[in-house]
């Protein structure tokens, strides 16, 4: 009996909370690729000591670990509210400094991030644009993989080395309305 609920059960339920947190944020945890982190990483000119840098949908930890190892001098949180994705971050994190919460970003306060690293999809961009210009300070970034965020001027996109040159935008919340 208890190997059955090991085998079957478990599983079953772990794929039932990806079915489900997948419809209800409309995205699945897939990782974002090598090739774009790799991008990602290389593009990064920013200082991070001491800054405080949140990756909104944290998903399995690939991008905020990687923040963390490779950025130490700074605070690193990841947001994530599907729970296997969430609790596999912690296999990846290790002894890292870094904060991962099991919680819906939206409600999360963003007054004290100064860089916000997303890789969503179109609907999460859309309700996320007005909370960035209510919440962040001026002269906070955001770095978002694939997908624009309507309504704001990219300072600049890169574009990583994949099959679909998947775009990286960088936007400042200086200037914007
Ligand atoms: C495409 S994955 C990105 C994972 C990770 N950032 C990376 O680059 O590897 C997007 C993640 O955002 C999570 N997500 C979507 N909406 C969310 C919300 N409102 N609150 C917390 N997590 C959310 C999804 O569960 C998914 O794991």
């Amino acid at each position: 009996m208890f190997l059955f609920i090991v085998a079957i059960v478990v599983p079953f339920v772990f794929a039932l909370s990806i079915i489900f947190w997948t419809l209800k944020n409309k995205i699945s945890p897939m990782p974002s690729s090598l090739s774009m982190r790799k991008t990602f990483f290389k593009s990064l000119d920013l200082d991070f000591t001491g800054k405080n840098v949140v990756d909104l949908g944290s998903g399995w930890g690939h991008l905020v670990v990687g923040m963390a190892k490779k950025y130490p001098g700074s605070r690193v949180t990841g947001y994530e509210n599907s729970l296997l994705p969430f609790l596999f971050a912690f296999f990846l994190k290790g002894k890292l400094s870094l904060r991962l919460l099991w919680q819906d970003f939206f409600k999360a306060d963003l007054t004290e991030q100064d860089v916000v690293l997303c890789y969503l999809c179109p609907y999460s961009m859309k309700k996320l644009a007005p909370k960035f210009l209510k919440e962040l300070k001026e002269g906070s970034t955001i770095i978002s993989l694939v997908f624009a965020l309507p309504g704001w001027k990219a300072s600049r996109v890169v574009y990583a080395n994949d099959l679909y040159k998947s775009p990286i935008y960088f936007y400042e919340k200086n200037g914007q309305t």
